[in-house]
């Protein structure tokens, strides 16, 4: 595990931009593995002004998301399809047919996760698979359980989680109540993984993850096993560490 300490937000959204730029002029025809939420959000402002100046080009790359809402179809602005074109595909040369995420809309769960793990493996996993961190230590959907989940599978959404998403819906009714989720061995089969996390209340889930046991409980911890990963972390969300660094 290597740990890269930055500043603040936007420190952590430079690095890790810096990163995952590197990765796609190394290798053009690159599998990316991205994530939504709030954390990556600036890493890909960065990736787009990388973009822009010039610097990256997106045309030969493959995505591969992380997580889909059941039941949102990919124009719901809640979805997270959606998020990915306006916070990033729609603003650099991806070809969208190249971009992978969950079928959000496909009731056979069975047959939804295994057409996923089947596009994850096609690639022999990503060659950099970017996650962020949930402040109960989850990556992706994968919650804390009793089990380390392998497969692509179906998660019940905490209620409070469906309670944080019900602003942003007519009612609580309509907010999904299920999501696909990458698994733990769809994670762990990237080359590289780059996680991002900032601010104070990410801070014990930092320890617990990367400081701890590595445990389902804690479901960050099993990245310690991970060959190639790097912890990309402000100094807020590194505050219950500092001694151990
Ligand atoms: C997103 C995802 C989640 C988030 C995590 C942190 O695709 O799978 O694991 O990375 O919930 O969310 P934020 O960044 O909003 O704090």
């Amino acid at each position: 595990m290597r740990i890269i300490r930055a500043k603040d937000y936007n420190d952590v959204s430079r690095k890790a931009a810096n990163i995952i730029a590197a990765q796609v002029q190394l290798k053009p025809d690159c599998v990316l593995g991205l994530a939504t939420g709030s954390s990556p959000v600036g890493t890909y402002q960065e990736l787009i002004k990388k973009y822009e100046s010039g610097d990256l080009d997106f045309s030969k790359v493959h995505t591969v998301n992380l997580d889909e809402y059941v039941g949102l179809d990919a124009d719901h602005d809640q979805s997270y399809a959606y998020f990915m074109r306006t916070n990033l595909f729609d603003h650099v040369n991806i070809d969208q047919a190249n971009c992978n995420i969950p079928n959000g809309m496909n009731p056979d769960a069975e047959g939804e996760c295994a057409r996923y793990d089947a596009v994850i493996a096609s690639f022999g996993g990503a060659d950099l698979q970017l996650l962020g961190l949930g402040p109960n230590g989850h990556i992706g959907f994968n919650e804390p359980a009793d089990a380390f989940v392998k497969g692509t599978n179906k998660v019940e959404l905490t209620k409070a989680t469906i309670d944080a998403n019900a602003r942003f819906f007519e009612s609580w009714d309509d907010v999904p109540k299920f999501a696909y989720t990458m698994g733990i061995g769809g994670i762990m089969q990237s080359k590289r993984v780059l996680l991002v996390v900032n601010g104070e209340k990410k801070a014990q889930a930092v320890k617990d993850c990367f400081f701890g046991p590595i445990t389902p409980k804690a479901p960050g911890s099993i990245l310690q096993l991970h060959p190639d990963f790097t912890l990309v972390a402000d100094e807020a969300a590194l505050s219950l560490v500092q001694d151990l660094l």
